[in-house]
């Protein structure tokens, strides 16, 4: 019996599903999704800092003994990072490698015409981006401290997310974030909808009021932080 070469193996079946580009817009879907709910909580999160700084800062202080004994300190914390990590790759590799496809898929007269991807394509192409540098400038911001301005307080979240709005740059750098973001969310929401299989006649209209009025609560929700810091009424 000859002996199976490299050319005789089939590819597996994940291989399969990757390479197709239903199975990166799969990903793309699932991926999201995962972010959409650690963002509502966050956002939900976020709003504890109008209740001050004691209950701020003690909240920031349970997400990390959340779990235990069963968990040691910060293990929920990093198991939640690590799903995200694995998130944010998958989401932003499937999305680079779809466009790519998308590129190469158009026919070369195309070109010459200047045929451009649909505006939907674009902001979420451009508010993908935006959101990807938002979430290293946000991390080295508010968890490392590391482009934190003035100083920066292990531990006590409430008085460096004072200090984050207390800079113009601050509001514009965030502010300009959570608009991409409710763009984005809105027009991803619907579109992770119809790859999931959940759209249908009657099911469209009751989808996109869902992304219009989850966009909107998230942008909202995010964006009432700073706005209760340059208002006075978080200090
Ligand atoms: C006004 C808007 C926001 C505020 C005030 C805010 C506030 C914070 C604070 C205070 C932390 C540190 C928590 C801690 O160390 O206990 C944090 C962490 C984080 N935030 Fe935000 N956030 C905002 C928007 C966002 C958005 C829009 C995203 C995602 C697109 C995001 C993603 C994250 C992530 C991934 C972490 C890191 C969690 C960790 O590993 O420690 N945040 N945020």
């Amino acid at each position: 019996m000859a002996l199976a070469t490299r050319t005789d193996r089939r590819p597996s079946l994940a291989r399969t599903v990757w390479d197709s580009s239903l199975g990166k817009k799969t990903v793309m879907a699932v991926s999201g999704l995962i972010m959409l709910l650690y963002l509502v909580v966050h956002m939900i999160g976020n709003l504890k800092i109008f209740f001050g700084a004691s209950e701020f800062n003690h909240y920031a202080h349970w997400l990390r003994v959340v779990g235990e004994p069963f968990m040691h300190y910060e293990w929920t914390l990093w198991l939640v990072r690590i799903v995200l990590v694995v998130a944010v790759i998958a989401h932003a590799t499937s999305a680079y490698q779809l466009s790519r496809r998308d590129i190469k898929a158009r026919p070369v007269a195309y070109r010459h015409k200047k045929a451009r991807a649909s505006y939907a394509t674009r902001t979420m192409r451009w508010g993908g981006i935006i959101l990807g540098l938002f979430i290293v400038w946000h991390i080295l911001d508010l968890t490392t401290g590391t482009v934190h301005s003035g100083g920066f307080q292990p531990g006590h979240p409430y008085q460096n997310v004072v200090g984050t709005f207390s800079t113009w740059y601050g509001n514009v750098i965030y502010i300009v974030a959570m608009l991409a973001l409710g763009l984005h969310v809105r027009h991803g929401f619907w579109s992770a909808a119809q790859t999931l299989g959940a759209g249908g006649r009657t099911r469209d209209r009751a989808l996109k009021a869902v992304a219009d009025v989850l966009a909107l609560l998230l942008t909202l929700g995010f964006i009432a932080v700073p706005v209760g810091v340059m208002t006075g009424v978080v200090s």
